[in-house]
């Protein structure tokens, strides 16, 4: 006859429960684990969204905080904070007497370009005296000549020497024997013959440098001014390597944010302490009033401020 099972002692029944519990237990925190691991999985990933590029909208330059500067180039803000940095380091600066010649030594074999001027090629195509300038007679260029009395002014854009001819006549007037140094690349900007159609064009050269230094030659000022016919950017730099310095720079070259933004950083550099930087087009609205946010943004930068004569935007160094 088949025995029956004993029943099961208590003690038995505890540890049987006690298992049961156990297993139970491990499901929950298995459970517990998966939940977790997905919540942290789902977090990370929203906020690695959130380092995607967004549209930032237009804000007015007045409101935005000016970006402070860092040392190194290496944190997450070094995209923002390497348009701010121009290492580029200036020499000391070479006494003013001797700047017209630092330049001819190194940009004309130091030799005066005026020399055998006009060349035989563009003689017959250049005008005796063709002005044009945009404000380049304002008031501000007697306001700031009388009161810096310059040795030497540096032009950052000349085009056809309106501006650079009215300093000449005004430094002359207020016997001063002030050097005026003009940069230009003398290409004018694209299209400009459209609107001077009366200059010409010689094998896709637009005659804009022969011109200007036609128009020198007959102010009789070839002495009081002399040019560089570079880039504004790579001109300003190599004036700064030179030790050339100015105590008052005119910036009226691209209109543009970068590009004012750029030259007058660069020629902020080769300003001499107590100098002053001043710029036409203030008010213009090109490039969303390029030039304006260009100058706040550098005076708010450098705690300098801003004053404003006619359409012109003035700078004092510290
Ligand atoms: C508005 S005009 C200068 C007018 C002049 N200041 C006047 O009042 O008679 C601008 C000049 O800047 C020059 N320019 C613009 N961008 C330049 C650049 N990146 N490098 C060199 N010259 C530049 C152009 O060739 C042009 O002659």
């Amino acid at each position: 006859m088949k025995q029956e099972p004993p029943p099961p002692s208590q003690h038995h029944r505890k540890r049987l429960m006690v298992s049961a519990l156990q297993k139970f237990g491990k499901t929950i925190a298995y459970f517990v684990l998966l939940l977790l691991t997905y919540y942290l999985g789902y977090l990370s990933a929203a906020s690695s969204t959130s380092n995607k590029p967004t549209l930032i909208s237009r804000i007015p330059v007045e409101t935005i905080p000016a970006p402070t500067f860092r040392s190194s180039t290496t944190s997450s803000a070094a995209p923002v904070v390497d348009h701010n940095i121009f290492s580029i380091q200036c020499i000391d600066p070479v006494i003013s007497e001797k700047v017209r010649q630092a330049v001819l030594d190194r940009v004309f074999h130091g030799k005066s370009p005026w020399q055998n001027f006009p060349p035989a090629h563009v003689s017959t195509l250049l005008r005796q005296n063709r002005i044009k300038g945009w404000g380049s007679t304002g008031a501000v260029f007697e306001n700031l000549i009388r009161r810096v009395r310059p040795e030497t002014i540096i032009e950052v854009g000349t085009f056809l020497g309106a501006s650079a001819l009215h300093m000449a006549k005004l430094t002359r007037q207020l016997g001063l024997k002030t050097q005026i140094l003009c940069v230009d690349d003398f290409r004018g900007w694209p299209g400009f013959l459209e609107k001077f159609r009366d200059m010409k064009m010689v094998n896709g050269d637009v005659l804009l440098m022969y011109q200007f230094m036609q128009n020198v030659v007959y102010a009789n000022a070839t002495e009081s001014i002399l040019f560089m016919p570079f880039s504004t950017a790579s001109a300003l730099d190599k004036l700064c390597e030179w030790g050339v310095s100015a105590e008052l720079i005119e910036v009226d070259a691209g209109h543009d944010f970068h590009s004012a933004w750029t030259d007058i950083n660069k020629a902020y550099k080769i300003l001499r302490p107590g100098g002053v930087i001043f710029g036409h087009d203030y008010f213009t609205s090109a490039d969303n009033k390029g030039v304006r946010r260009a100058v706040n943004m550098f005076a708010r930068l450098n705690n300098l401020r801003v004053q404003l004569d006619g359409q012109h935007w003035v700078i004092n160094s510290k």
